[in-house]
């Protein structure tokens, strides 16, 4: 009835490619969380597709829904929306009327308190999209929710509560001189209203909101099959990650429950699918023990699978930094998400190397440990103790996808077997290259139930 996916790391782990396969078993396919930080890349029939807030699931043709749990900023849905119009699709896209709307001045209290941050090591590096400050009113409830943009006086009442107060902050303690500045517009009450009262007004007359948990639980009354996509990854929750290296959402598979209204109990009958990436990539700050920066030959590793991985980032073209794969930091996102099963992307681009190596466990204080520790700075202090494989060559991938399993190259297919014991759960794709056709499918986590 449904399934759940989840990032198992540092987000960027090719969700969007599996979204997409499996999306195509789906009716609905939901995100619960986040907002336009993510960014879902899908390649069809020679089309690729950036997708950072509307579901991948819309490029499908699937019904896309945005759940309560997710922070919306409704210009770039309009504009994403526009775009894939233009390329000949008509997403069917449905916002949860409890979902939380970022607005202009949380974008800019983002990049200021970022700003701010960064003078102490602090700064996560955000993707300057608004998301921690509109988490933040969410939680200190001043937030304004899509629902409260659909009737205008509730619309005005909000905004002349909250406005002023974000003047003050971003004035009297960031100094910021609005007046002069060229976020006057941002701090406006008048100007919010006319911007957000006309979203709403679109919102309305196009009948895009919905009670989302009554939504889906009609659907799934009705029989309809969905699939739940987790943006960002495990180790970016705002509770089971590198804290506050975080985003302000709870990417984990419990955040699909949460944030859309589908009890637990349904959401753990079906399945919860870890996608994994073969290396890590990180576009934000704080510690990463198996960070290949050690010395020069490490670097010139780390710039080959950048290159060769397009480790750039989605939203904001950011070179990516670059580690082995982090087995204790998979064994925390198995237990955290529950994974029923994984996917693992990008072997391909770890074709052709002198040696392929994972983090097996840390060392810590002279012990050796198996997960992560549950600061931040204790994992800092963490050493890997690396574990080598066999390398595996460079091969035509699209070949081995039409193949299947077995024509992986064999050190390569131990390397996944190692990776799916340590994590207790089965292989259900491989990702051999970024195209859809470009996977091998082992399992339909639809057809397991
Ligand atoms: P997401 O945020 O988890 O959906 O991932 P992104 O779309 O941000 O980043 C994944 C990138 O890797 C995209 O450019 C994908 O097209 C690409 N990709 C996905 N799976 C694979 C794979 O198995 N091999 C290679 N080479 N690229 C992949
Ligand atoms: P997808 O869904 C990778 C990171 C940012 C930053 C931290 C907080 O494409 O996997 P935020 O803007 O969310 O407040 O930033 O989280 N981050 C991501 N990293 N993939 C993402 O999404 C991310 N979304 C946020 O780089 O370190
Ligand atoms: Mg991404």
């Amino acid at each position: 009835m449904t399934v759940t996916i989840v990032g198992s790391q540092l987000g960027d782990e090719g969700k969007g490619a599996l979204v997409d396969i499996w999306g195509g078993d789906a009716d609905v396919v939901v995100r619960y969380q986040g907002g336009d930080n993510a960014g879902h890349t899908v390649v069809r029939d020679g089309n690729e597709y950036k997708l950072s807030l509307v579901p991948s699931g819309a490029v499908r043709g699937k019904v896309g829904i945005l759940g309560n749990g997710c922070v919306v900023n409704p210009e770039t849905l309009f504009d994403e929306l526009d775009t894939l119009r233009e390329k000949g699709l008509d997403p069917d896209v449905r916002i949860a009327r409890r979902a939380h709307a970022i607005l202009p001045y949380h974008r800019v209290l983002d990049g200021i308190e970022e700003e701010v941050k960064s003078d102490s090591d602090l700064a996560a590096g955000t993707t300057k999209r608004g998301i921690g400050p509109t988490y933040e009113d969410k939680a200190g409830r001043r937030g304004i929710r899509i629902g409260d943009m659909l009737d205008p006086e509730v619309l005005r009442d909000r905004l002349e509560y909250v406005v002023p107060q974000k003047r003050d902050l971003a004035e009297e303690i960031y100094g910021l001189d609005i007046a002069n500045s060229e976020h006057a517009d941002a701090f406006d009450v008048d100007a919010l209203f006319e911007t957000y009262n006309e979203y709403g007004r679109r919102f309305r007359e196009e009948s895009m909101t919905v009670n989302c948990g009554d939504f889906l639980g009609n659907r799934l009354d009705d029989g309809d099959e969905l699939l739940f996509e987790g943006a960002q990854g495990t180790s970016i929750d705002i509770d089971h990650g590198i804290y506050p290296y975080v985003t302000s959402s709870n990417p984990t598979a419990g955040g699909a429950a949460v944030g859309t209204g589908v009890g637990p109990t349904v959401i753990g009958q079906g399945e919860v699918v870890g996608i994994v990436k073969a290396y890590l990539s990180r576009v934000g700050t704080g510690p990463l023990p198996t960070e290949l920066d050690g010395n020069e030959t490490e670097e010139e590793l780390a710039d080959f699978i950048r290159e060769k991985g397009g480790e750039f980032g989605t939203v904001t073209g950011r070179p990516r930094r670059i580690g082995w794969l982090d087995i204790p930091m998979l064994r925390h996102a198995a237990r955290a998400n529950g994974f029923t099963g994984i996917a693992v992307n990008h072997i391909d681009v770890l074709a052709g190397l002198d040696e392929v190596k994972v983090g097996h466990a840390y060392e810590l204080d002279g012990e050796e440990i198996e997960t992560m520790p549950a600061t931040t700075e204790r994992w800092g202090d963490c050493e890997p103790v690396l574990k080598s494989f066999e390398p595996w060559p460079e091969v035509d991938w699209a070949a081995v996808a039409e193949e299947g399993y077995e024509a992986i190259p064999a050190n390569a297919r131990e390397y996944l077997e190692y990776v799916s014991r340590e994590v207790g759960a089965p292989i259900y794709a491989i990702g051999v290259g970024p195209g859809r056709e470009e996977t091998v499918v082992r399992a339909n986590p639809f057809d397991s139930q």
